[in-house]
């Protein structure tokens, strides 16, 4: 979490700050500040959005070339504007920016503290700039040693950017754990938590590896690690669109990356699947193929929806391939003492590439002999490239927190895998292939039809946004599906809401049943149809009000309803695809509706690099 932006060079730094600072505030927004070098090191910095900050601020006085810039997403101490970023150090003379947490803070405070240092604020990133200019005082090294001494002795994840009132034309940087990006233009440097601030200067980027530190000095840039061995800058070309990362016309974030997903989900599928040819080809898993294949079994490690894109696949995996999945909270897998064996099969999915818990899930199995395949949307991200092999879903940038195509992208992308496995394995039919190769090509369609249902969706969600709880039912495939969509609705509306098992509403939740509860049941014509025709009866019998999300032409689950959404029919493993697509429309129209902040709902971050 957090968002870091710095520049160098021969244009004016505020504005470049300030527009990728916005660009990046889907990684916090609790607070933001720059530091520029204008007659001395100056911070302006401010609880809130970066808005906020710069209805505070006179561009005229902000003259420089050179400057760093921070949006935060609060670890250490509340959000105001003491705790906002940058922080200097002692004296002054340096300022730093700082994405992480730095764990051993407490006792490097309380030695720095002995020897006379005062805090201004309460957070881990004033205490390590403080150590770095203690280094920097006592030892009269570069600065550029300062850091590598501190970072020597610092536990915990860091992307920080310095910034010193002695070195115009110098910035330092240096990344473990969280992600760090440097631009190179023509006699200027760019540094970002991920490429948007950057991509309309340059698209030529290098991505810092952890333990680097990145030294740029009188226009020219240098790399060497934390046990000093140099290395040479690795430059790769951006091959992102501006356009990708603007609304076109949309009025959130979140509604144009829902009304994307026909196109993202083609792209996804793009040069892989031609279900004419019966082709199907994901380059990045050729190598591996055979170890998936003959695995044991399969482990899926993620967070959030990217879970529950896991929860769909393990359906679909175990259905085609026989293959035995359990689906992991990255977080717990990592604390829990796993059993992984030598040779397993670890599936990590992420949007952002970036989620610690996900990142230290995969080493952890990686150190025991997994075979780590990443399903990540951030091309060249920390989880992609801790990967043994992978697929990107090619979804494009996702700004909107709450992900909507990124769970579509991701859901097709690990249907394409297991389906594959499934035909090298021999374990699904040529005709069951081919037909599913068939329906998959036929989804973006499909969703499209599901798409035109917005305006019906919007007067359901009218008549649903005083509600104060929701539940969702599914069975079967569904069943993620209802989990995503109770997840959808609490993060941008704040209303609570639950996604359960239909079969299970019976062992708790029908308590909670009365006239007052939306139900929201996902239903689609599958195998476990007439079993939640039951469940919708149960619900009706105690007066809820049932929204129910069902295959087009149904006739009997009208007659109980109280609301239908009719979706195009499809094979029902892959089903989840357009059930989730009114889903995703009436948690957007509620949060809408209630005034909320649909693309920066309160308290979250898209990218989370704290554990
Ligand atoms: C955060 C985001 C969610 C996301 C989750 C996992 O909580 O708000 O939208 O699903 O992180 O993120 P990842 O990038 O690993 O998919």
């Amino acid at each position: 979490m957090c968002g870091i932006v710095a520049y160098v060079g021969h244009r004016e730094a505020y504005p470049i700050i300030v527009k990728g600072l916005k660009r990046l505030e889907y990684r916090g927004y609790d607070s933001a500040g720059i530091a520029l070098l204008n007659g001395g090191l100056n911070v302006y910095k401010k609880k809130g959005k970066v808005v906020d900050l710069e209805a505070t601020l006179t561009e005229e006085e902000l003259s420089s070339k050179i400057g760093i810039g921070h949006t935060r997403w609060a670890t250490h101490g509340e959000p105001n504007d003491r705790n906002a970023h940058p922080h200097y150090s002692s004296n002054k003379n340096l300022a730093i920016i700082h994405n992480g947490i730095i764990e051993n803070y407490d006792s490097l405070k309380k030695e720095l503290t002995a020897r006379g240092h005062v805090f201004h604020s309460d957070t881990d990133s004033e205490v390590f700039i403080h150590f770095i200019d203690d280094i920097y005082q006592n030892t009269k090294c570069s600065l550029e040693e300062a850091v590598r001494l501190a970072l020597n002795k610092v536990v915990g994840a860091y992307a920080i950017v310095i910034i010193d009132e002695n070195a115009p034309n110098q910035l330092i940087a240096a990344r473990k754990g969280s992600p760090l990006v440097l631009g190179i233009g023509k006699d200027e440097f760019f540094l970002a938590s991920d490429a948007t601030p950057i991509i309309e200067y340059t698209n030529e980027v290098v991505y810092l590896n952890d333990y680097e530190i990145a030294t740029i000095r009188d226009g020219s840039l240098s790399i060497r690690n934390v046990e000093d061995i140099p290395s040479t800058p690795y430059i790769q070309k951006l091959e992102m669109q501006l356009e990708a990362i603007e609304k076109g016309g949309y009025e959130h974030f979140m509604l144009k990356e829902i009304f994307e997903q026909p196109r993202s989900i083609s792209d996804c599928m793009r040069g892989r699947l031609d279900a004419n040819r019966g082709h199907l080809v994901l380059g990045g898993l050729r190598e591996y193929i055979n170890k998936i294949v003959n695995a044991d079994r399969i482990l899926i490690v993620a967070c959030g929806t990217s879970w529950h894109a896991g929860t769909v696949a393990e359906y679909i995996f175990e259905e085609f391939t026989r293959i035995p999945v359990e689906v992991e909270y990255a977080s717990e897998f990592r604390y829990r003492n796993p059993i992984i064996k030598e040779g397993d099969v670890v599936i990590a999915i992420s949007q952002s590439g970036e989620t610690a818990d996900t990142l230290a899930a995969i080493e952890l199995a990686k150190s025991k002999g997994a075979i780590i395949f990443g399903v990540c949307n951030v091309v060249g991200s920390s989880i992609a490239r801790a990967s043994h092999a992978g697929s990107y879903t090619h979804a494009g940038p996702e700004i909107g927190v709450a992900s909507t195509k990124a769970f579509t992208a991701q859901v097709t992308v690990l249907t394409m895998v297991a389906l594959l496995v499934a035909h090298r394995k021999g374990s699904i039919t040529e005709a069951r292939y081919h037909e599913l190769l068939t329906d998959l090509e036929q989804i973006p369609v499909k969703v499209e039809k599901a798409l035109a249902l917005n305006k019906q969706i919007e007067y359901i969600a009218d008549i649903f946004k005083d509600a104060r709880n929701f539940l969702y039912l599914g069975r079967g495939y569904n069943f993620p599906v209802a989990l995503e969509g109770a997840l959808k609705l609490k993060e941008i509306s704040y209303i609570h809401a639950e996604g359960y098992p239909a079969a299970e509403m019976k062992h708790g939740p029908i308590a909670l049943i009365d006239e007052e509860m939306p139900v929201v049941f996902i239903a689609t014509h599958d195998s476990s149809y007439e079993k939640i025709v039951s469940n919708i009866q149960e619900v009706k019998a105690r007066k809820g009000k049932v929204i129910a999300v069902v295959t087009e032409g149904d006739t009997l689950i009208p007659k109980m309803a109280d609301f239908i959404i009719e979706v195009p029919a499809t094979n029902e493993a892959i089903m989840p695809l357009i059930s989730v697509i009114p889903l995703q429309l009436l948690s957007y129209h509620i949060a809408v509706m209630r005034g909320c902040n649909v693309d920066q709902p309160r308290n979250l971050a898209k990218s989370v690099t704290v554990e």
